[in-house]
């Protein structure tokens, strides 16, 4: 089942950005049917894996974009990707250690936290980057 349905109040008006949010979506919602379906720890390691790559490459690219303009709410937006990417540090090396199994909570707070992201601290930057000609 997927856990994040994409539905146009996620979009934050800038194509390319939304491609990159339906991208980590579906990761993550390829770690919930895996997790539902009972999958082995091999194949878990190996989405959670695509979900960390996958985060950095996005975060990086909305990171340049405000770099590149001078997005004044920079330091804060950059602040809550640097704790998640903590967070998914935290959560890998559990994982490896075998110490921590991926679980509804883990799925219920990644679903939280992106869709929280994307509606308050992501929406924040359409204006600024609209205008800059961002698509
Ligand atoms: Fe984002
Ligand atoms: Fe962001």
């Amino acid at each position: 089942m997927s856990l994040i349905v994409w539905t146009d109040s996620l979009s934050v008006g800038i194509s390319s950005i939304d491609e990159q949010h339906k991208v980590l979506i579906k990761i993550i919602n390829d770690l919930n049917e895996a997790m539902e379906s009972n999958e082995t720890d091999a194949i878990m390691k190996e989405i959670f894996q695509r979900l960390s790559d996958y985060t950095h490459v996005h975060f990086k690219y909305e990171e340049d974009l405000f770099d590149e303009y001078g997005y004044e709410e920079s330091p804060a937006h950059k602040a809550q990707h640097e704790a998640l990417i903590c967070t998914l540090n935290d959560l890998k090396q559990k994982l490896d250690s075998g110490e921590h199994k991926i679980g509804i909570e883990v799925m219920q707070f990644l679903n939280r936290w992106l869709t929280d992201h994307i509606m308050k601290t992501d929406h924040a930057y359409t204006k600024f980057l609209q205008e800059k000609g961002v698509e």
